[in-house]
């Protein structure tokens, strides 16, 4: 697709953000999205709505930020991007740019961070279940495995014995941290201990490299604590003549969305239930105003006691091992925008508004777990006519009545009427693809990379 430089439009077009949950917005993006406005417009004519253009400049910054923290504490590391965190190619193509590694957990993803040219040897594998398939791939890769059970280390023993060529798998242990007993992932203190017993009557299939452990949530603490759990079995491992080199903390580094002033002004004030158009308060969110950046999370975390007068850093110097990192939201912090195109506005019984979008919640997708994206949408209006300010809740334009984008009542300082587009922007994490499909045959929508040379002029191409 040939490069398009971005005009100012003729046509009357506004851009309304938001007053409450005002996103916080790269600068390149908020360039194109203040300054051209009718380019958008334009690209959703020409690809359909809903359309996500994504960013791999953002990628790169965030995979910068986290490496100068990691270069400014002198530790060893590895950083592997959390690949499912988004589809997009160009992302991947930009942790391989960056010189980082990829977590994968298919053989989908493995083939497509190959593609994007990352060294097999800078992949990790992650995931409770890998099939059998999946583990001879990694093998014969050459790739790191993080072997969830007993069971899994049972397995990949077999694939190992029935392979026709002798290989060595390269493996990490995921242990289950104390702070999660009852989670399905990883291995409890015992078959912890059980696992490095086994892999010392088994050095010809296995070359033994570390720990990993990944945690629900977005607090350091709670990483620091299960690195001081792990860090024991290093120990134990040593003494049993294995040499572990690696502890992988997995990812859970925070994204900031909002201002955190922001973020608390509304949780006290405009997050009751007569906010919501179904008078629902959700039970949790993400917490879209983080007090901590990634790259900040990152230096507590280093900064964290190890034990007393040692902190994490120097643990890891002390013993010289490589911390690694699964980062996948945070590396695509900024990383997309998604535009959804006006269909209608309708007054309901009530009185109250609903928009409807061309696309549906699955490409913005929080309200199906249960939650709400806290970040309000940006209005692109055409619209001549006087401005109405109203309020309003959005829905999908499938016939599904759970097909909502935003239960939340949100203010617009003029209602949006057919054909303007809504913003939503930072949406690259978990937000605009991990459910899209081809619900009533729609096709699945459309994603652009886009990319700015200088001031003005930016690129979009097609993003497989
Ligand atoms: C094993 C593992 N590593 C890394 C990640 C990425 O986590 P995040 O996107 O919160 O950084 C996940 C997410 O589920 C995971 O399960």
């Amino acid at each position: 697709m040939p490069a398009m430089n971005a005009q100012p439009i003729e046509q009357r077009i506004e851009v309304h953000h938001p007053d409450r949950l005002k996103p916080l917005i790269d600068f390149v993006i908020a360039t194109l999205i203040n300054h051209f406005p009718g380019t958008l417009s334009a690209l959703v004519k020409q690809h359909g709505s809903p359309l996500n253009l994504v960013w791999p400049h953002a990628f790169e910054l965030n995979t910068k930020a986290l490496q100068t923290v990691l270069n400014q504490h002198n530790v060893r590391h590895a950083i592997f991007y959390g690949a499912k965190a988004n589809k997009s190619q160009s992302l991947l193509s930009a942790a391989a740019n960056s010189g980082i590694g990829v977590d994968v957990s298919s053989i989908y993803e493995l083939e497509a961070a190959l593609r994007a040219g990352t060294l097999a040897a800078k992949i990790c594998a992650t995931g409770p279940a890998k099939t059998a398939a999946f583990h001879q791939a990694l093998i014969s890769a050459g790739s790191l495995i993080c072997v969830d059970s007993l069971e899994e280390f049972d397995h990949l023993q077999t694939v190992i014995e029935s392979l026709t060529t002798p290989a060595k798998a390269r493996i990490l242990l995921r242990y289950r941290p104390a702070s999660c007993p009852k989670s399905r992932f990883g291995m409890g203190f015992e078959d912890l201990l059980e696992c490095l017993h086994r892999l010392t009557r088994q050095p010809r299939h296995f070359h033994f490299e570390g720990f990993h452990f990944h945690l629900g949530g977005y607090g350091f603490e709670s990483r620091a604590q299960a690195f001081r759990e792990v860090s024991g079995f290093v120990q134990a491992a040593r003494e049993m003549g294995l040499n572990p080199q690696i502890i992988d903390i997995g990812g859970g580094l925070p994204i900031r969305y909002v201002e955190p002033q922001a973020y608390c002004q509304f949780l006290q004030h405009d997050n009751k239930y007569e906010h919501y158009y179904n008078n629902i308060v959700p039970d949790s969110y993400y917490p879209y105003g983080s007090e901590l950046t990634a790259p900040q999370w990152l230096t507590l975390f280093l900064q964290a006691d190890h034990s007393p007068g040692l902190s994490i850093a120097n643990y890891l110097n002390m013993q010289k091992i490589t911390l690694a990192l699964e980062p996948g939201r945070s590396l695509v912090d900024q990383a997309a925008i998604s535009l959804f195109r006006v269909t209608r506005t309708k007054k309901l019984a009530d009185n109250k508004i609903v928009i409807f979008v061309e696309g549906s919640s699955f490409s913005a997708c929080e309200t199906w777990f249960s939650s709400e994206y806290l970040v309000d949408p940006i209005l692109i209006s055409t619209s001549e006519l006087p401005h109405t300010p109203t309020q309003a809740y959005i829905a999908g334009h499938s016939c599904l009545d759970d097909d909502v984008i935003t239960h939340r009542l949100i203010n617009f300082a003029t209602t949006p009427q057919a054909g303007d587009l809504l913003v939503y922007v930072n949406t690259a994490g978990y937000q605009m693809d991990l459910l899209e499909n081809e619900f009533h045959r729609h096709p699945l929508p459309r994603r652009l990379m886009a990319t700015c040379c200088t001031e003005g002029n930016y690129a979009f191409a097609p993003d497989y």
